[in-house]
């Protein structure tokens, strides 16, 4: 079979649902299999592929047809201009995301650009806070935590593939990994973007997040609120006074949140917004 007759099984199998443009995305794959630049494609509309490649393809997109997510398919994803290896099991990381690393990197240029300083991510994932945290800013020590085994995992991979040894991931629940290393005190920040979805909203997330990402990244407790408590409480153990506790959120959480930082005696509390104008960071202070 030739690529534009390819092309088309693929456009084929996927079109129809709203969240996908059948025809880039077949050409993403096939360029991605085939290894060539997705200009290559269009102008090789007439060359034939092996039957390998063939087979491998319509076995893809039937997968994409259920909603099967493409960062899984390629096995990276990108943030903060980082490629990180992504895989069935950890969260892909998302543009949402990159906000918050964004205010924290400008955060310690301002206020600890000549010091070594300790930074927590509680619940890294693929390691993609840590990780864009400790490449951008090479005085910080980031120490990551995750309670799944595939995330530490991956993690790892991230992170030894930019060679980042200020960087390393422990495996276990919230900071319980951290007790014994002997950082009491001594964070500037800790950085979550914990699972915080409602679970009674779990079964409306779009098919995609829902049927392939893991729920262990999504689902938040009752009210999604239960990690902000847990980390608020357990955070202060690690943060110095005047340190900064920080969340990613959900669009309707910033109130919440706030609230459960202010009875931890957290102060000068901030809600900020994303890119769509919803609250989607939230901070505050150690006194
Ligand atoms: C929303 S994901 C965030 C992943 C990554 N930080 C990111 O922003 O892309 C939440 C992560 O928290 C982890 N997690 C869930 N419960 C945890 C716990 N009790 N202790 C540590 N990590 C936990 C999940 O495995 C998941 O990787």
């Amino acid at each position: 079979m030739v690529i534009g007759e390819l092309l088309e099984i693929g456009k084929t199998l996927i079109e129809g649902r709203d969240y996908i443009d059948p025809i880039l995305e077949s050409i993403l794959v096939l360029s991605n299999l085939l290894e060539v630049d997705k200009s290559y494609i269009y102008i090789h509309l007439d060359e034939e592929v092996d039957r390998e490649t063939e087979e491998k393809f319509i076995h893809i997109m039937e997968k994409r047809s259920h909603g099967y997510p493409l960062q899984y398919i390629f096995g990276e994803w990108d943030f903060m201009g980082l490629p990180l290896h992504v895989e069935e099991g950890v969260l892909i990381p998302r543009p949402e995301t990159e906000l918050m690393v964004e205010y924290i990197i400008e955060y310690i240029s301002k206020y600890h650009r000549n010091e070594d300083i300790k930074v927590l991510d509680i619940g890294t994932g693929s390691g993609a806070i840590a990780i864009s945290i400790g490449k951008y800013c090479p005085r910080t020590r980031v120490y990551g935590t995750d309670m799944e085994d595939i995330p530490i995992r991956v993690a790892n991979i991230n992170r030894n593939r930019y060679g980042l040894s200020n960087v390393s991931f422990y495996h276990g629940n919230l900071f319980e990994p951290l007790e014994d290393i002997g950082i009491d005190g001594e964070a500037q920040i800790i950085v979550s973007n914990p699972p915080y979805i409602r679970s009674e909203d779990m079964s409306t997330l779009q098919v995609e997040v829902r049927e392939f990402e893991p729920k262990s990244a999504l689902d938040g407790g009752r009210d999604g609120l239960d990690y902000y408590r847990k980390i608020s409480i357990g955070g202060k153990r690690y943060l110095r006074p005047g340190g900064m506790l920080i969340y990613e959120i959900g669009y309707d959480q910033g109130k919440d949140v706030e609230n459960i930082l202010r009875e931890q005696g957290f102060t000068c509390i901030s809600i900020l917004k994303d890119l769509q104008g919803h609250d989607r960071i939230v901070l505050g202070f150690l006194k």
